[in-house]
């Protein structure tokens, strides 16, 4: 690429990526567009990273060629083109509501002509998910609390209309995708005033997560939290006597294997919300 066409690209991205919205600063830029245009966001990575999800997904989950992956809320591409720059074989859709985050996308398509990668730019309702193609992975992250503002705000109008609308919601995207990566924030909305259960509460909270997606006929297969090393924050696997005790049926794990198994952690050592939720990876039961 030409220096002046380098240039024109960067000054684009920076401008879609500027563009203030609801979810707008949120993701890093893919390290090949980074590399290649000299251009990065800094992310406050102690509140919230994406390398550090994608390094966990990837050590549990590898895309394989003729495969089929969907990233359901995909904002600005991080997790969909750096696993479409990494794995050319294997074809991604980008699901996303926002315009500037969309656009955005196209634009790294574009310039690094990227082609195992397809658009949605949709706010997709819970009646549009029988319509979406079938995927061997969906990426659903951090996305379903915003129902009721971003989407669906006929099913959504409080905190009790969820559970139930959440399971129908899961349930729906297990007829249609053979596994799934799941996380989701703790407040309705987005909204400290609307907790769902109170963000401190993480016993409670990997209890009324878990029973959603068991409840919807999902498998939890793996299950991580976010622990803070001397110069970085990884995500690492809870112990699977908990995921055994998550996975069956009408029983409510102990407080104490709760409690033992979220120690490592030190929840209460991260600065916001976002590293005290679980990164569920899912399959079919
Ligand atoms: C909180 S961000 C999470 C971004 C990303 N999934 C992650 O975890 O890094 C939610 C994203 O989902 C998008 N979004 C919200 N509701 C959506 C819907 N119904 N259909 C498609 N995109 C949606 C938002 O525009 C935003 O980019």
């Amino acid at each position: 690429m030409s220096s002046s066409n380098i240039n024109t690209a960067r000054e684009r991205l920076v401008a879609l990526y500027g563009e203030v919205s609801k979810h707008s600063a949120y993701q890093t830029i893919p390290d090949f567009v980074s590399r290649e245009l000299g251009y990065q966001e800094t992310i406050q990575s102690n509140w919230r990273g994406d390398r550090n999800r994608l390094d966990y997904i990837l050590k549990k989950l590898s895309p394989a060629a003729g495969q089929r992956w969907g990233d359901f809320g995909a904002n600005t591409g991080f997790f969909t083109y750096t696993l479409a720059h990494g794995f050319p074989q294997t074809h991604f859709t980008a699901i996303e509501a926002n315009d500037k985050h969309a656009t955005f996308q196209r634009e790294i398509k574009a310039i690094f002509e990227v082609g195992n990668v397809d658009m949605l730019n949709k706010a997709v309702s819970f009646d549009d998910l029988p319509a979406l193609p079938e995927f061997d992975v969906l990426l659903h992250l951090n996305v379903l609390h915003h129902a009721g503002a971003d989407f669906d705000r006929q099913y959504v109008s409080g905190e009790a209309d969820f559970p139930a609308y959440a399971v129908n919601y899961l349930r729906q995207l297990r007829a249609t995708n053979r596994a799934m990566v799941f996380q989701i924030g703790s407040n309705l909305w987005g909204d400290k005033t609307h907790p769902l259960v109170a963000s401190t509460d993480d016993d409670n909270k990997i209890v009324y997560v878990s029973k959603l997606i068991t409840d919807a006929g999902w498998k939890i297969r793996h299950l991580a939290y976010a622990k803070a090393g001397s110069d970085e924050i990884v995500y690492q696997d809870i112990a699977p006597t908990l995921i055994d005790a998550l996975n069956t049926p009408g029983v409510r794990p102990d407080a104490k294997a709760i409690a033992d198994a979220l120690a490592p952690f030190n929840l209460t050592q991260h600065v916001g919300e976002f590293y005290r939720r679980g990164l569920y990876i899912l399959e079919r039961a």
